[in-house]
Formats: C-alpha cells, sequence, structure tokens
C-alpha cells in the first residue's frame, strides 16, 4: 500500500457496508459485551507496518466492527436523549465527507448550509429575522449563545470582552446568569469557558412541575441588581433533560427584558416539540428569544454532531468569534462580484460565527431530513413519540404498581414501581433498571426528579413502535414484582 486514496470503488465498499448496517439495524446481533473477548482480540493488535489493504479493511469492518457497534439504533433504547440516526441523513451526511469535506465555498453545500439553517428556524417557531450557525452539539451551541450574550451585554457597559478580555474594565464587573436548577449543566461549563465562571449562574428554584419559577427568578434579579451585579443572560429551557418541562418562555423573556438581560432559549431538545399543536401555547414568548438552540441530531435523527444556534443578529456573533484577520484565509478570495468559481469565496462565512474553523457540512443532513418528511413527517413523528409518553402515563395511572414522578410534557415518561415490601423505593428501581436493561431490549436512562429515583424513558427514536413501550411497561411491573418478592432475602443494591 503506498497512501494514495483509491478512487472508484466507494460503490462497491458502500454496497458491503449498506448490507452490514441494515443487518446491523436488524438488531438481531446481541449487546456487544456478550462478544467482548471476541472483538478486542481481533482488534487489539499493535500498529501494523504493512497495510492490509482496502478491501481487508472494509471486510474487518462489516464483520467484527459494525455487528458490535452501540445499540442507540435499537427501537428500544430510550436512554438520555439520544437515539441512532434515521437512514436518509445518515448517507446525506456520508455524501457530504466525500462531496464537500468543508461547509465552505461557493457550493450547494454551502447554499445548504444557509438554506436548513432558515427551514429550522421556521421549522421551530424562531421568528424570521434569526440566522444560525451549526456546531457539534448542545453544549457548543450554548457556549456560541451565551458568547454572543456576553458580547452583547458587556458592549452595552462600553466593553468589547472578545477583544480586550474580561478584564479591561478599571473596576470589577460581577455578572450573572440565571437558569432553573433543571437547566443543562453545559450552561455552567460555557459561563466557565467564556470567563464568567461557573459560579455566576444562579440556580433558579423550580415549581411542582420543574418549570422555572417566575417569582424566584424575579427576586434572584433583584437581588443581584441592588447588590451591584450585572445581570448577562436568564436562560429558559424549552424541554429539560430530566422531564421535558417547557419553562415560561415569555414571563422570563419578559423579566429578562425588564432588567436589560440577553434572554436565550435551549431547545436543544425540545424546540421541536412546537410542532405538536397541543403543546404550541407552551411556546409563546419564544419570539421574545435573542438567542436559541435545537439539536438536529436528537428529535430529528440526524447523525451525532449537529446543532444549531440561533441569533436576531449574526454580527454580535461575528464580533464575538472573529478570528481576526489571517494571511492564509484574507485575500485568498476574489471579491464577491468576482466570482468565477466555486473556491473564489468562502461563501457564507461561518468560520467567523463560532468556535470551528474547519467543519463538515451539516446544513445538506438537515435539509436532507426537511425535504424527506417536510414540515408534516416531522410533526407526526414529535406527535407519535409524545403519545408514546401519554400511553406510558395513562397505563402508570392505571396500576397500582407504579406511579408517576413526573407527568409528561414532551417525549419523557418518568415512573417508577411501588410496593409496600421496602421502604426504599429509589434502591429497588435502581436494581430493576440494571435488571431491565440487562434481559430486556428495553434501554431507559434514569433520573432523579425532587429527590426520587425515576425509570426514564425519553422517545425520540424513529424506530420505536407502540407494541415496544407496551412490551416495556409489563417488563417494568414483572421485574418489579419478582424484585419485590424477593425482598428482603436478596440485597437490593
Ligand atoms: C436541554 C439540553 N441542552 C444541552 C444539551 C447538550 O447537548 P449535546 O449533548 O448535544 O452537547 C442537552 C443534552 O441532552 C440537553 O438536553
Amino acid at each position: 500500500m503506498d497512501g494514495r486514496a483509491e478512487t472508484g470503488n466507494l460503490g462497491a465498499y458502500l454496497s458491503r457496508i449498506g448490507a452490514a448496517l441494515d443487518e446491523f439495524l436488524l438488531a438481531e446481533h446481541g449487546d456487544a459485551m456478550t462478544r467482548h473477548a471476541d472483538w478486542s482480540m481481533a482488534l487489539d493488535r499493535p500498529l501494523p507496518v504493512e497495510g492490509v489493504g482496502g478491501e481487508a479493511v472494509i471486510e474487518e469492518l462489516a464483520r467484527t466492527v459494525i455487528p458490535n457497534g452501540t445499540r442507540l439504533s435499537e427501537p428500544g433504547f430510550w436512554g438520555w436523549v439520544t437515539a441512532g440516526p434515521g437512514t436518509i441523513p445518515a448517507v446525506a451526511s456520508l455524501a457530504a465527507t466525500v462531496a464537500s469535506p468543508q461547509r465552505y465555498t461557493i457550493t450547494a453545500f454551502n447554499r445548504l448550509e444557509e438554506l436548513s439553517l432558515d427551514w429550522l428556524a421556521d421549522l421551530c417557531g424562531l421568528p424570521g429575522h434569526m440566522k444560525g450557525v451549526y456546531s457539534s452539539g448542545g453544549s457548543v451551541a450554548n457556549l456560541v449563545a451565551l458568547g454572543a450574550a456576553r458580547q452583547w451585554a458587556l458592549e452595552q457597559a462600553g466593553i468589547d470582552p472578545a477583544a480586550d478580555g474580561l478584564g479591561s474594565t478599571p473596576v470589577a464587573l460581577p455578572v450573572a446568569l440565571y437558569a432553573s436548577e433543571e437547566a443543562h449543566h453545559t450552561v455552567q461549563r460555557a459561563a466557565g469557558v467564556l470567563g464568567l465562571g461557573r459560579r455566576s449562574v444562579r440556580h433558579i428554584a423550580t415549581d411542582d412541575r420543574q418549570r422555572l419559577d417566575l417569582t424566584a427568578l424575579a427576586q434572584a434579579l433583584a437581588d443581584d441588581v441592588a447588590a451591584g451585579i450585572l445581570p448577562l443572560a436568564v436562560i429558559a429551557t424549552a424541554g429539560t433533560t430530566n422531564t421535558g418541562a417547557i419553562d415560561p418562555l415569555r414571563g422570563a423573556g419578559e423579566l429578562a427584558r425588564e432588567h436589560g438581560a440577553w434572554f436565550h432559549v435551549d431547545g436543544a431538545y425540545g424546540l421541536p416539540g412546537i410542532l405538536d399543536q397541543r403543546l404550541e401555547p407552551l411556546y409563546r414568548g419564544i419570539e421574545l428569544a435573542d438567542s436559541a438552540i435545537v439539536d438536529p441530531h436528537k428529535w430529528l435523527g440526524a447523525p451525532v454532531g449537529i446543532a444549531a444556534t440561533f441569533v436576531r443578529d449574526r454580527s454580535i456573533l461575528h464580533r464575538a468569534f472573529t478570528q481576526e484577520s489571517s494571511a492564509y484565509l484574507e485575500g485568498a478570495f476574489a471579491e464577491p462580484d468576482d466570482v468565477r468559481v466555486s473556491l473564489d469565496s468562502m461563501g457564507v462565512p461561518y468560520a467567523d460565527f463560532g468556535v470551528e474553523l474547519s467543519a463538515p457540512a451539516r446544513g445538506v443532513v438537515v435539509w436532507s431530513i426537511l425535504r424527506e418528511l417536510g414540515r408534516r413527517g416531522v410533526r407526526e413523528r414529535i406527535r407519535r413519540d409524545n403519545d408514546f409518553a401519554r400511553h406510558l402515563a395513562s397505563r402508570v395511572r392505571l396500576s397500582n404498581r407504579l406511579e408517576l414522578v413526573a407527568e409528561p410534557v414532551l417525549s419523557i415518561c418518568c415512573l417508577r414501581y411501588r410496593t409496600e415490601a421496602t421502604d426504599d423505593l429509589d434502591a429497588l428501581n435502581a436494581a430493576l433498571l440494571r435488571r431491565l436493561v440487562a434481559e430486556t431490549p428495553y434501554l431507559p436512562s434514569s433520573t432523579v426528579v425532587k429527590g426520587r429515583f425515576a425509570i426514564r424513558p425519553c422517545f425520540i427514536n424513529a424506530r420505536t413502535e407502540l407494541e415496544h413501550v407496551d412490551a416495556f411497561c409489563d417488563a417494568v411491573i414483572r421485574i418489579g414484582d419478582e424484585l419485590a418478592l424477593s425482598i428482603p432475602a436478596a440485597s437490593l443494591t
């Protein structure tokens, strides 16, 4: 092997890999752990001196690697807020890898980057003036949004934080961000990375349905203003990770405005929930957002690695994230009115709107989903998933051995088994979840809601059917009964 890349064999290789992936998706291969010894022995070798060649690599991929992948695509996988991608976006992603390895220059891919962002904003009910930029996930998307918030808020105080740094003020300017205690922890990390400090995030109490408590928010804002602290941003979550709660967007947005703070909406998971007309009123106030994020790699079924940040004015992003000019980029391209070949221009300069320079063309993937399904198809998916959570909740209500830990709003249903046989329902349910994951095809994750352990299926998996939801519910009751019967003979830990 001499290090040259092959051309002309993609079709043959992809048909072999496509067949292996189709087989993988049938989910008849069992869990990779059961064959751990085999695949780790086959793979754990020293760096080869001589390569085996493309054909052999494709064969190893098909035989040893793919069948031992993760179970995220199985219909019963409902852990965290993640699932396997849809088929069309997975293929679109591969197409971009080959035909547009970067998102820049005047190509169909650069155009689809912008078009799909506009479609996505429209799909999620964001105001028409909001413009976006893709990044790798909700963590970075929140960071980019809060970078814009930092830029805007400190510019009001005469500081350019991106250019001059936070230490450029003659006197220290303490700032605070406000998010509910149920907000995603990436908000804290973003505050840390942006130099605002994780401790500048105020964890505002939630009400009995895990939503941001507006009275507590108003009080925290007033206390900080009285103490000379600048309220930099109010962050509301549209679809919390734990329970799917939607914060009161209008109230939070109005309080942000009143205090001159930026209003950010983290809709990484739940923003597409606006498509379910039954829930649409809960999203009122989204039009007040200065920034919002949504992760197509969550509910829309894109392959992992795609989130979008939208802001009301992308020039703020430019000021917050510009790299300044560089010899290797500036001057390499023609003026916009002298574009003759695709490489004459960068196209939309996304590198200046976020933290990535090199980045894949992600827009084509989102475009493929929206072209394939249309608004109606996405809406049906969202409604179906929300219905799964509602159906499960109704079964829980009908059973004297199950209880709801949080009423579903979107597609998350937090429940647990209950019995008089033990006072320690947290331990019992933790043991139940371990058995469920080991013994059945159902893979929810867990959470703690107001101090109570819950089994937490999150239905965003487009391969799930109602029969899986019912079988999961039956399995929870069966395993719970078995555990309850074995108390106190067996340890629950
Ligand atoms: C509400 C919310 N925000 C942010 C994130 C972080 O997203 P990512 O895992 O894509 O970085 C998540 C992840 O589940 C989330 O649920």
